[in-house]
């Protein structure tokens, strides 16, 4: 379907589907490269972020962004997470024949069901901690009694609305505790605890090609020294650009899925969070999107983001240019009253910012209040990211500039970058 507008206005037409600072950093980093964007918002919070960036539209006005993609002959649309699939009109998206920066139908399963990624890493030989999957409590139980180690419990299908979030158990007796205390509405995925040498690679998969961008690191543990729970979000990360796949996630853990993902049309984002133990990477989860954490400095480190993203949903051979002097990436999140503990919320709290921000600032859980000054409403207030040629100075700067903003009970990690990297440093 050819969707250019018209001469005038020749760029990429993109609309986001999502909320926050995934709205706010991918919408202006696609903007910046010449597309025009527009967003529909997925999710009930989130809302103002995106209005910076251009028109948004909600649920409640639209049921069905469908007709408004058609309206607006929008090129390309770029889901935050996965849960789109799942809405009523799942089927009208795919039908229209707009691009989707994302795999979709069956494909998804690599990351929506964690046994199928086990299964897919069994066939291709690919290294995946021992799991398995219970229905309840009394099958978990067992399962504990016969392989008495350490287990991470998961949800067993993802969804940013699963009963279940990750928990991490270090130790045979944890792992007891939490299986008398999680939600079996889904069942649980018990996966052996493998460890904390962890880190991530991102590639894009287009045209039968795996694309490396990016290896990752993700600081998801909420304090300081990484103590405290795994968050829901990561607190902090690192990208450094890794076309060459220096470290060689890639090689272990992509290439071999290579027949599959030729085999199943896949095109998309790919990205394998690993765990490294002994001198062995192990797989513990695919994601078929960029990330909310990643996704906007990868997009910044390319010359041609709009153009990368619209091929991509078109399936097309890229043509990946790089931005030399942006390396690396450093993400800090400023976490919000009550944060990692999202039953405890706070009231909406005044941001104030002191001096201009000389980085990206992503605003999420932040609003303008009706004194026209802005207003942290959450427990994600803000992602601030900047990019260097160097990893120090990336991290040097975005700490600069999240002193700049205060809101009272907020905070953030300080020590981004002082464990956890190089990949598979602890
Ligand atoms: N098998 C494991 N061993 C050790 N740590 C793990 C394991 N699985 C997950 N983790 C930790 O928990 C985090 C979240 O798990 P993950 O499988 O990526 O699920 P999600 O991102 O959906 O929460 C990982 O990034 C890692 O820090
Ligand atoms: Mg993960």
């Amino acid at each position: 379907m050819a969707r250019k507008s018209s001469n005038k206005n020749p760029g990429v037409n993109a609309m986001i589907l999502g909320v926050g600072s995934f709205a706010h950093s991918i919408g202006q980093t696609l903007a910046d490269s010449g597309a025009s964007v527009s967003t529909y918002l997925t999710r009930n919070y989130g809302h103002y972020a995106p209005t910076l960036v251009g028109k948004t539209f909600s649920r409640d006005a639209h049921s069905n962004p469908v007709p408004l993609i058609r309206e607006n002959k929008i090129d390309v649309v770029i889901p935050q997470s996965i849960d789109w699939a799942q809405q009523s009109w799942a089927k009208d998206l795919l039908k229209s024949g707009v691009g989707i920066f994302s795999p979709t139908g069956e494909v998804m399963r690599i990351e929506r069901e964690r046994d199928f990624a086990r299964e897919l890493c069994a066939k291709f030989k690919i290294p995946f901690p021992k799991s398995f999957v219970a229905q309840n409590r009394i099958e978990a139980e067992k399962i504990l009694e016969k392989n008495p180690q350490p287990f991470v419990i998961k949800n067993p299908l993802c969804s940013p609305t699963s009963p279940i979030h990750t928990i991490l158990c270090e130790t045979v007796a944890d792992t007891r505790a939490w299986l008398r205390n999680v939600n079996y509405a889904e069942g649980v995925f018990l996966q052996e605890y493998l460890g904390r040498a962890e880190a991530g690679h991102i590639a894009l998969v287009s045209g039968g090609e795996i694309y490396s961008l990016v290896t990752n690191q993700e600081y998801k543990y909420a304090f300081n020294g990484n103590q405290g729970i795994v968050a829901g979000a990561p607190l902090g990360g690192l990208v450094e650009r890794d076309e060459n796949d220096k470290y060689g996630l890639a090689r272990e853990l992509l290439h071999p899925l290579l027949p599959w993902f030729r085999k199943v049309n896949y095109h998309g984002p790919i990205q394998v969070t690993a765990i490294k133990r002994g001198d062995k990477w192990f797989v513990i989860e695919y994601n078929i999107r960029i990330g909310v954490t990643s996704g906007p400095m990868i997009l910044r480190m390319l010359k041609n983001p709009a153009e990368i993203v619209l091929a991509t949903a078109r399936n097309e051979k890229l043509n990946l240019q790089c931005n030399d002097k942006l390396n690396f990436g450093c993400s800090l999140t400023l976490a919000g009253y009550g944060y990692p503990f999202t039953q405890v919320r706070g009231p909406q709290l005044p941001l104030e910012i002191s001096g201009k921000f000389d980085c990206d600032v992503w605003w999420n859980e932040v609003a303008r209040g009706g004194d026209g000054n802005l207003i942290a409403t959450g427990h994600r207030i803000t992602d601030v990211i900047a990019l260097a040629s160097k990893l120090d100075a990336a991290i040097a700067k975005a700490y600069a500039n999240i002193r700049k903003i205060r809101v009272a009970g907020s905070y953030f990690r300080t020590d981004v970058g002082q464990s956890l990297w190089p990949p598979g440093k602890v």
